[in-house]
């Protein structure tokens, strides 16, 4: 009964880490299963960008969800949201310089710095590494108020993800869709509206 009490009050961290988690063990899966038959990197690759960008954009979603229409649970699933964007971002990475590359240094390099698109995506990449990294408590604290500062980078890595997105493609019609979710919740973040739905939640 306490189990079934404490699973109803973090449903939507349950719902988060068992998706997440699913979405990774089920690649690892289809990876040793040998399901990826025909082209290993051009089945992975579209695969972990787009979950690494769906669940930036969800981690960016929680404190809107918070300070306009009061959803206090999805403040909890911010942090493990961000960090299994990180994880699936480390996995694209990881199927570029291991799958596609074989590790070779050189025409690593040369792939990355030979195309816009792929130094793009480098870059948004490397950014993403100091905020997994101080994603925890202690950094937070170390920090103080250089953390959120820091956290903030994410307002330039979505952007740059979703044009390494559009760049990388055929078609514009996708990254033309996340960039608009993206640009709904930098609207949902600005002071003022929020300032605005708080003063009427409060009439109400
Ligand atoms: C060193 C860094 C990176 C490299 C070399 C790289 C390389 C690539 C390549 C080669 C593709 C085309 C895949 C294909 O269509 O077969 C791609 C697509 C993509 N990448 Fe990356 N990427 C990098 C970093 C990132 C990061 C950090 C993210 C997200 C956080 C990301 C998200 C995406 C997305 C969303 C796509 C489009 C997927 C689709 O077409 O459905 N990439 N990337």
């Amino acid at each position: 009964m306490v189990l079934v009490g404490k699973l109803r009050a973090r449903w939507l961290a349950v719902l988060v880490h068992t998706a997440a988690l699913a979405s990774l063990s089920l690649l690892v899966w289809d990876y040793w299963q040998g399901n990826f038959l025909i082209d290993p990197v051009r089945e992975i690759m579209p695969r972990t960008g787009r979950t690494a960008l769906i669940l930036l954009l969800l981690s960016l979603a929680c404190t809107p969800l918070n300070t306009l229409f009061g959803f206090k649970a999805a403040i909890k699933v911010r942090r493990p949201l961000g960090l299994y964007a990180f994880a699936h971002a480390a996995l694209h990475v990881l199927t570029f310089i291991g799958l596609d590359y074989g590790f070779d240094l050189e025409l690593i390099i040369e792939a990355i710095f030979g195309q816009s698109f792929a130094l793009v995506g480098f870059v948004a990449f490397i950014l993403l590494l100091p905020l997994a990294i101080t994603s925890t408590n202690g950094w937070q604290k170390r920090l103080q108020r250089n953390w959120k500062r820091l956290h903030r980078l994410v307002y330039l890595i979505i952007p740059l993800v979703i044009l390494h997105f559009a760049w990388a493609g055929k078609d514009f019609r996708d990254p033309l869709l996340y960039g608009g979710g993206m640009v709904l919740l930098f609207v949902m973040r600005v002071p003022q509206l929020v300032k605005a739905v708080g003063a009427m939640r409060h009439i109400k």
